[in-house]
């Protein structure tokens, strides 16, 4: 299983149920690493997506004790998640947000795709830092790259102990 997230330099990723930044190059990358794939995601960030509908073309699991399935999946605890992705490629699995969900799959994560942002803005949902946790480290670091006056670049961390699944 792998996550992705853009994050600015306190790690921050959210403020409102919003984003930070809109970055297009980001959200090609974004799109390319999970097109095709299945996303994993909480309600709230379900929510904030445009019209609150799921990611197109990719499978799509929303974690909540609240929703009724739709054109998406629910799963409403760790268990029933796990019951339902243990067939699947867990190199096509990505976990995409919010705060709650990163806590809660972190651990089970083995690679994770972090956008840096240089940059620190107002907000209230956070990344745990990778940079000062004992089991992630680095394993590529991209070039920097402007938009728009913004500073960012495209970073993998590994973890060195996932749990199992
Ligand atoms: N920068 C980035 O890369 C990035 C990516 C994604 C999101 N974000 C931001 O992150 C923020 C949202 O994060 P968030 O922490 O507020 O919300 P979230 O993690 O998206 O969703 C939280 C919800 O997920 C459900 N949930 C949590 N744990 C669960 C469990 N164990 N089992 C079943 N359901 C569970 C609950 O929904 P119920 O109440 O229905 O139970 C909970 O209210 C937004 O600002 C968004 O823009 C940033």
């Amino acid at each position: 299983m792998n996550c992705i997230a853009a994050v600015d330099s306190n790690w921050a990723i959210g403020i409102d149920n919003r984003l930070l930044f809109h970055i297009p190059q980001d959200l090609h990358f974004f799109k390319e690493k999970t097109v095709g794939k299945t996303v994993i995601m909480g309600k709230n960030t379900l929510m904030s997506l445009p019209e609150q509908k799921p990611l197109a073309n990719r499978r799509n699991i929303v974690l909540s004790t609240s929703l009724n399935e739709k054109d998406f999946i629910v799963c409403k605890d760790l268990k029933s998640l796990f019951e339902k992705i243990k067939d699947y490629d867990s190199d096509e699995l990505f976990v995409i947000g919010g705060e709650q969900i990163y806590r809660l799959l972190l651990p089970y994560c083995s690679t994770a795709y972090i956008t840096k942002v240089n940059a620190e803005k107002p907000a209230n949902r956070f990344f745990q830092n990778l940079d000062l946790s004992e089991n992630w480290e680095m394993t590529f670091k991209g070039e920097k790259q402007v938009y728009n006056g913004i500073e960012f670049c495209f970073c993998e961390y590994r973890n060195t102990q996932p749990k199992k699944i």
